[in-house]
């Protein structure tokens, strides 16, 4: 149904609401991260009015494919390619200036333009060089313990925020304040980064790249919890683009082997100022595999499905280009993603990847030692120790790139699908089945 709603205005921006009602909804990664959540955001972004990244930061990569152009967002919500949408940069983000203002040239050199559509917190957090410095120092220092994190500086920056010496965006507009804030903070670090065997930072040099990324960036910045607030109001649909993935959350993940922040739907609250009752939907979308990139257990890893995926040139890192270990299905994984997210509906990406398999396997429980169980066990050293239980579904050895409904699905993808619904406890809505906009299927 069509509807024409009031213009909401913030400031000098304003637009008119004219498209197919969609409720509020949240999208996050059902899994490790890269579960193809910027190409299903792509494509809801077209009955959205404002698409707005809520947590982590340029360690997230999401590939969009419009045409034949590849994007890769980091920072910049993944709707920013459908013009006339709004983009918001929540208060839960941690953002480097620098990259900031990198992505977005980059962006505009491909043809998307920025004019009262990006919005930036003006409450986010900054990552400095001190806090990519010491997420590489310490890595380094952990040998074979590292966590393999992007070393984009996500968890000393969020690490700042939690102890209370965060520097936020705010502070960057503020020239004077910012030099003295700056200053006192790259003392401290650069003795911790000697001690770690790194040079220290100079802070005059610091703060003239981040003034010089400031004057690009000031536009942009503003209050995004108000006006949030005014766009509800104005009933304008909002779609939540989540970061990373459920078991890399700082509180439900497989922890120590996590980013740093709420990865799961709780954080689209905290992490933008809407409120739970505005929130109608939650989305979870998950690989019809898993994969996952860095280090942690990962119990249906599987040698072979790795080989067979890096062999057709796919499951490289968006943003680091590691190649990421890839397994079965892990429906305890899921199980539980549905149950800590409130997840309503399942978006099941790259079911195309399955096509030319004869058996296909999906994780369905753990033996652990002498037991039998249906859960995530908390202690990592269990969950390392799982082995996963599989029921087995014969494949459907069948192209699927090109069906674009259900009922052109082959049959035995159409049980495999029934069947990780009923085990993941949620209903399937989408299924993609190649990067494009058009490979979707939606029920
Ligand atoms: P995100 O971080 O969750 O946005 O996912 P990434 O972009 O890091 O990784 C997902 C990869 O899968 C990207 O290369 C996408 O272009 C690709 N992709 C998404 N959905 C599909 C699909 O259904 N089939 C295929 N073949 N590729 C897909
Ligand atoms: P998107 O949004 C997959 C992983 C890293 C590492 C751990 C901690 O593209 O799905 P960090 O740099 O955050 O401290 O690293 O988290 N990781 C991701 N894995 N997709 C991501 O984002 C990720 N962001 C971080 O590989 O294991
Ligand atoms: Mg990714």
């Amino acid at each position: 149904m069509q509807s024409v709603r009031p213009e909401f205005t913030f400031g000098a921006f304003s637009c008119w609401i004219i498209k197919p009602n969609m409720p509020n909804t949240i999208l996050i990664g059902a899994q490790w991260g890269d579960e193809g959540k910027g190409k299903i955001i792509d494509v809801l972004t077209d009955r959205a009015d404002i698409v707005v990244r809520m947590q982590g930061g340029n360690n997230a990569g999401h590939t969009v494919l419009v045409g034949k152009k590849k994007y890769v967002l980091h920072l910049i919500p993944s709707g920013s390619l459908r013009p006339a949408k709004k983009c918001v940069i929540g208060n839960g983000v941690v953002v480097d200036p620098i990259h900031l203002v990198d992505e977005i040239e980059g962006l505009k050199k491909l043809g998307v333009k920025f004019k009262n559509n990006l919005f930036i917190s003006e409450t986010a957090h900054l990552v400095f060089p001190y806090h990519r410095l010491l997420d590489e120092c310490r890595e380094n220092s952990k040998g074979k313990n590292r966590i393999g994190t992007t070393k984009r500086g996500i968890g000393p920056a969020y690490g700042d925020k939690a102890a209370r010496m965060g520097i936020r965006m705010i502070d960057l507009m503020d020239a004077d304040g910012f030099s003295e804030l700056l200053k006192q903070r790259i003392k401290t670090n650069n003795e911790l980064l000697k001690a770690l065997g790194a040079k220290g930072l100079s802070s005059k040099k610091v703060a003239a790249d981040y003034f010089a990324a400031a004057r690009k960036l000031k536009p942009f910045v503003t209050d995004t919890v108000r006006l949030l607030h005014e766009a509800c109001q104005n009933q304008a649909n909002i779609l939540f683009e989540g970061a990373q993935g459920t078991f890399l959350d700082i509180d439900h993940g497989s922890y120590p082997y996590v980013t740093s922040s709420s990865t799961t739907a709780g954080g689209a609250c905290t992490g933008t100022g809407v409120s739970p009752n505005r929130i109608d939907k939650v989305i979870g979308v998950m690989k019809a595999y898993t994969t996952r990139v860095g280090e942690g257990p990962m119990p249906t890893e599987d040698e072979s499905l790795s080989e067979h995926f890096h062999e057709m040139g796919r499951e490289f890192g968006a943003t680091t280009g590691r190649a990421r270990r890839c397994g079965w299905l892990d429906t305890v994984l899921t199980r539980h993603a549905s149950m800590v997210n409130g997840i309503n509906e399942i978006a099941v990406t790259n079911l195309d990847g399955l096509d030319t398999l004869p058996v296909i396997k999906v994780c369905v429980g753990y033996r652990l030692v002498s037991k039998k169980i249906d859960y995530v066990p908390n202690a990592m050293g269990s969950l390392a120790k799982c082995k996963p239980i599989y029921r087995e579904f014969p494949g459907w050895l069948s192209p699927t790139e090109k069906c674009r409904k259900w009922s052109e699905l082959p049959l035995n993808a159409r049980r495999y699908l029934k069947a990780i619904a009923m085990l993941s406890e949620s209903r399937i809505q989408i299924i993609s089945v190649g990067p494009a906009r058009a490979q979707t299927i939606e029920l």
